[in-house]
């Protein structure tokens, strides 16, 4: 007799090969899913039915266009609730619109709770993601929200170099508290950039803490988006005399704009970043990415198995 899998892995069009890759962890078939787009723009999607009573997992990150990779998870979660599916967990290894978390000025929305409320109407149980820029994404989340860090990938990564000489550096105050954890766990001193964004494209740099003459830093944040707050970081820390052998570390390598050619410029040895989100071709930067599948793969388990997520959290 065979017996039906329990859990079926479903993807939007953002990132295929990662679905697949997490599905291919997870030892289940690939639910294949059908998005097209109708004359006038409208998005449409379908899943398969044999969803109906599995525990539903659509992997879907949303960066640039984030809109459209957003319309179509709402689609898909809505498509396997109404097939009868037994619930919809939404993967989103790299969430958008984190950054924007509260009202900054008198007439704004609140974007990361508007997006994390659709995904409730469209019937999401839960959301798995990782190093969200918002550090109080469960909080504010309306739906049940399973916060994942890749801090110990990426740790792993920046051992395989040798840490003599280095120093870890936050390229902004945001990052300062990730930064001091990786130095302590690599025994180096840290030290801060005191960054101001001036537009979406352009940073101001208004000082640095700690001592970085003669060290070749290691600059650690949650995202590589336009490249400008690891350049600005990096012209300082040049400035201030440190050994011209940068490493970067990241989580999300969104790539997008000038980014490619504001980090060709720079004295770089390492770029490290998962694989969150899909590959960006990077003519003459070799960009190190690690695969996130085998810890998404423990949090769905664990979420589905009823363990402890701690589990997937902790997994190095
Ligand atoms: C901001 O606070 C984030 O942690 C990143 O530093 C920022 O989003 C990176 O953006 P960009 O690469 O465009 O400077």
């Amino acid at each position: 007799m065979i017996v039906p899998e329990p859990q079926m892995v479903l993807s939007g069009s953002c990132h295929p090969q990662l679905a697949r890759r997490i599905a291919a962890e997870l030892g289940l078939k690939f639910g294949d899913v059908a998005t097209s787009r109708f004359p006038d723009g409208e998005i449409s999607a379908r899943v398969p039915e044999r969803v109906r009573g599995k525990q539903a997992i659509i992997v879907q990150p949303t960066p640039n266009p984030g809109e459209q990779h957003l319309m179509e998870l709402y689609l898909l979660a809505d498509a396997c609730h109404r097939s009868g599916a037994r619930s919809v967990t939404a993967l989103i290894p790299y969430f958008g619109y984190a950054r924007q978390d509260r009202r900054t000025k008198a007439g704004s929305p609140i974007p990361l709770r508007l997006v994390t409320d659709l995904l409730r109407a469209a019937r999401v149980d839960h959301v798995i993601g990782v190093d969200v820029h918002c550090a109080t994404i469960e909080a504010i989340s309306s739906v049940p929200f399973e916060h994942l860090t890749a801090l110990p990938l990426l740790l792993n990564a920046i051992r395989h170099g040798s840490v003599a000489g280095r120093v870890v550096v936050a390229p902004d105050l945001g990052a300062t508290k990730l930064a001091q954890r990786i130095a302590k766990v690599l025994g180096t001193p840290a030290a801060f950039v005191h960054k101001e964004r001036r537009t979406g494209l352009d940073v101001e740099v208004h000082g640095l803490t700690g001592e970085v003459a003669g060290r070749a830093p290691v600059i650690v944040d949650d995202m590589i988006s336009t490249g400008g707050t690891i350049e600005a970081a990096a012209k300082t820390l040049l400035e201030a005399g440190c050994a011209p052998s940068l490493t970067i570390a990241a989580t999300h390598g969104l790539f997008v704009g000038p980014a490619l050619e504001r980090l060709a410029q720079l004295p770089i040895e390492r770029v490290i970043v998962t694989d969150s989100v899909p590959e960006v071709p990077a003519a003459g930067l070799r960009i190190e990415r690690i695969a996130l599948a085998p810890m998404l793969a423990d949090a769905v388990r664990a979420l589905h198995g009823g363990q402890s997520i701690e589990l997937a959290r902790s997994r190095a």
